[in-house]
């Protein structure tokens, strides 16, 4: 039994342990918090646009655990609830990894820096994207490149369809002037986050809607002649070398780590329904997407 899935309550301390800290993004409400005295960034459960709340803050913090199990530098992260008028929600506690004197810079604003007539920090286009990662010179470009298809590649595993260019960035200090690529953070877009336990039932009973989550849906936030990656698509097609040694490295790594990972999944406080569908797709994305490629 695995005593990781703690959960704490964060209703007192979301009100009387504020930092001076403050979040962007745009997925739903996030507080700067202090827990044990050190910096945290809240994330409190948010609803969709048919007013239902979404599974945002359990995806956050499963794929976060993922990533830190294929041993990739990964935010820290704690389950928790709190209060909001009289009803109970999930939140997740992400530590706040930006060290003294550091800075984050998300990639749209190292991007920014190297605008082309077209094109802008934001745009995601993967030849941009490795243009970029090229030119820069915050940190070393092959250490980049690395980080970048790692990514891709357990993004394509857990399905997340928002690895935007402001989903993932470096820190700089600017008193010290270390650079360093930042920690893995935003992984609230994986794993169906939009479906209900209704929902994920009725995929498991059918094969061809757990198979459409395979080879169709998601699509990557990033593109290739403009129309958003197919990850079944581009990994079965790819000839990038760089991509395809992440695959080889990824899948053995998720291999090693399957029990853990199916471990993890089962002690969760969630129903039997989601974690039936979380083991269940993470094992066909790696047979049908992963291996496949390989
Ligand atoms: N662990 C962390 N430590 C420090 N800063 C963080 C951390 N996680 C996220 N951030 C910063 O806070 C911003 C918002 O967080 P996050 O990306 O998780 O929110 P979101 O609303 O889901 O974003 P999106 O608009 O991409 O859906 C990030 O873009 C990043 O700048
Ligand atoms: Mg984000």
């Amino acid at each position: 039994m695995e005593d990781e899935n703690f959960i704490i309550d964060f209703t007192e301390i979301a009100k009387t342990s504020l930092s001076y800290r403050a979040y962007g993004g745009a997925n739903g409400v996030k507080k700067g918090i202090y827990f044990n005295k050190e910096p945290y960034m809240l994330k409190i459960s948010n609803r969709n646009k048919k007013n239902l709340y979404t599974s945002s803050i359990i995806s956050e913090y499963v794929c976060s655990k993922i990533f830190s199990f294929l041993d990739i530098p990964t935010q820290e992260v704690i389950l928790g609830t709190i209060q909001d008028n009289d009803k109970e929600k999930w939140c997740v506690a992400c530590k706040d990894f930006k060290e003294k004197g550091e800075y984050l810079y998300e990639f749209l604003s190292i991007k920014n820096s190297f605008f082309k007539e077209n094109s802008n920090g934001s745009g995601t286009e993967l030849s941009e994207i490795l243009e970029t990662i090229k030119e820069q010179k915050f940190c070393n470009p092959e250490e980049v490149k690395e980080r970048f298809w790692d990514m891709f590649i357990v993004d394509s595993y857990l399905g997340n369809f928002d690895r935007h260019n402001g989903n993932w960035g470096f820190l700089v200090n600017e008193e010290t002037g270390k650079k360093r690529i930042a920690p893995i953070y935003d992984c609230g877009s994986c794993l169906f986050a939009a479906a209900t336990d209704d929902d994920l039932q009725s995929f498991l009973i059918d094969k061809n809607k757990i198979n459409e989550r395979v080879f169709t849906f998601p699509t990557s936030a990033i593109k290739e002649n403009g129309i958003k990656i197919n990850y079944y698509n581009y990994l079965t097609q790819t000839n990038n070398p760089d991509c395809l040694k992440s695959l080889e490295k990824i899948t053995k790594k998720i291999r090693t780590k399957e029990n853990i990972i199916n471990n993890f999944i089962l002690n969760l406080p969630v129903s039997n329904v989601r974690k039936k569908f979380y083991i269940t797709i993470l094992k066909e994305r790696k047979e049908k997407i992963l291996e496949y490629a390989l």
